[in-house]
C-alpha cells in the first residue's frame, strides 16, 4: 500500500492553470497535508501496536496479524476531487476527502476485528466519524471488511490539527479475497464477466464460512484451556 510519491511535476500536471509561484504554494500545502496525514497514520498505528502488545502480554495471543498503511498520492487526490466535481485545492482535499490517510488492519479472527474496532471507538482521543460494517452487510459483489473513519488529533508546534483516517479492519481471508478481486477488477475486456463475478461471490461465501469455522475452532480451544 506504500505509494508515496511527491514531486512538483505531479502538481504541475494536475493544476496546469497555476502560475509557477502558485505551483510552489500548492506544492508546499500538499507537503503540509502529507505531514499531517502521515502523523495521524503513525498515531493510529502506535495505538494499534499498544493494543496488540497488551493482548500478547495479558492473553498470550496477538489479535493483529499485520498493519498496512498508505497515503493517497496528489494525482489520486486530484482525480477524486475532479470526479466529485469539487475544487482542486489542498483545502478542498482536507474538507472533502476522508480517505487521504488509510490504515488496514489484518486480524486473525472475526472477533478480533470487533475487539480492535471497539478499542479504537472507546479511545478518548479519537473521534468516531463513520462506520461501515461490510461484514454484517457484505457488498453485493461479496466484499467484506469493517470500515471506520476516525478523526485523529495531531499536535503540531503551532497547535492541534485534526485529520480523518480511514481504517479498514479485516481477516486474512477477507484480505486475500479483496486483494485478488481488486486485481481482477482491472483486467478489462474479459469474457464471461458475469460468470466470473458470480464465481467471485461464491469464493467470498466460501471464504466467509472458513472464517466462521476458524473462529469456532479457536473458541473451542480457548474453552478447553480454561
Ligand atoms: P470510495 O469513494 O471508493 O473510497 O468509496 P466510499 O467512500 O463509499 O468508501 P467504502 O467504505 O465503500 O470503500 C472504501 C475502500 O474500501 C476502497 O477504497 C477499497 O479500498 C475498499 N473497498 C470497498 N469496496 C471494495 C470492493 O468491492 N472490493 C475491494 N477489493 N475493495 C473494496
Ligand atoms: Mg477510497
Amino acid at each position: 500500500m506504500d505509494d508515496k510519491e511527491f514531486d512538483l511535476d505531479a502538481i504541475r500536471d494536475v493544476v496546469p492553470e497555476h502560475k509557477e509561484e502558485q505551483i510552489q504554494d500548492v506544492f508546499y500545502s500538499f507537503l503540509e497535508l502529507e505531514h499531517l496525514y502521515d502523523s495521524a497514520i503513525e498515531l493510529v498505528k502506535t495505538q494499534l501496536n499498544i493494543f496488540d502488545n497488551e493482548f500478547s502480554m495479558r492473553f498470550q495471543r496477538n489479535p493483529i496479524h499485520n498493519i498496512e498503511s498508505r497515503i493517497k498520492t496528489p494525482q489520486s487526490i486530484v482525480g477524486k476531487l475532479q470526479r466529485k466535481g469539487m475544487p482542486v485545492t489542498p483545502e478542498s482535499a482536507r474538507n472533502n476527502l476522508t480517505d487521504i490517510a488509510g490504515v488496514r488492519v489484518i486480524c486473525c479472527y472475526i472477533d478480533d476485528i470487533y475487539a480492535i474496532a471497539d478499542l479504537l471507538t472507546d479511545h478518548s482521543a479519537f473521534q468516531l466519524r463513520k462506520i461501515k460494517d461490510y461484514i454484517k452487510n457484505p457488498k453485493p459483489n461479496g466484499y467484506r471488511s469493517f470500515h471506520m473513519i476516525l478523526d485523529v488529533p495531531v499536535y503540531m508546534s503551532n497547535g492541534k490539527e485534526i485529520a480523518p483516517v480511514e481504517i479498514q479492519i479485516r481477516t486474512i481471508a477477507m484480505d486475500f479475497w479483496a486483494s485478488l478481486e481488486h486485481k481482477l477488477k482491472y483486467k478489462k475486456n474479459i469474457e464471461n464477466a458475469e460468470e466470473i463475478s458470480k464465481e467471485l461471490q461464491r469464493c467470498a461465501e466460501a471464504s466467509s464460512k472458513l472464517d466462521l469455522r476458524m473462529q469456532a475452532l479457536r473458541d473451542r480451544i480457548e474453552a478447553e484451556r480454561e
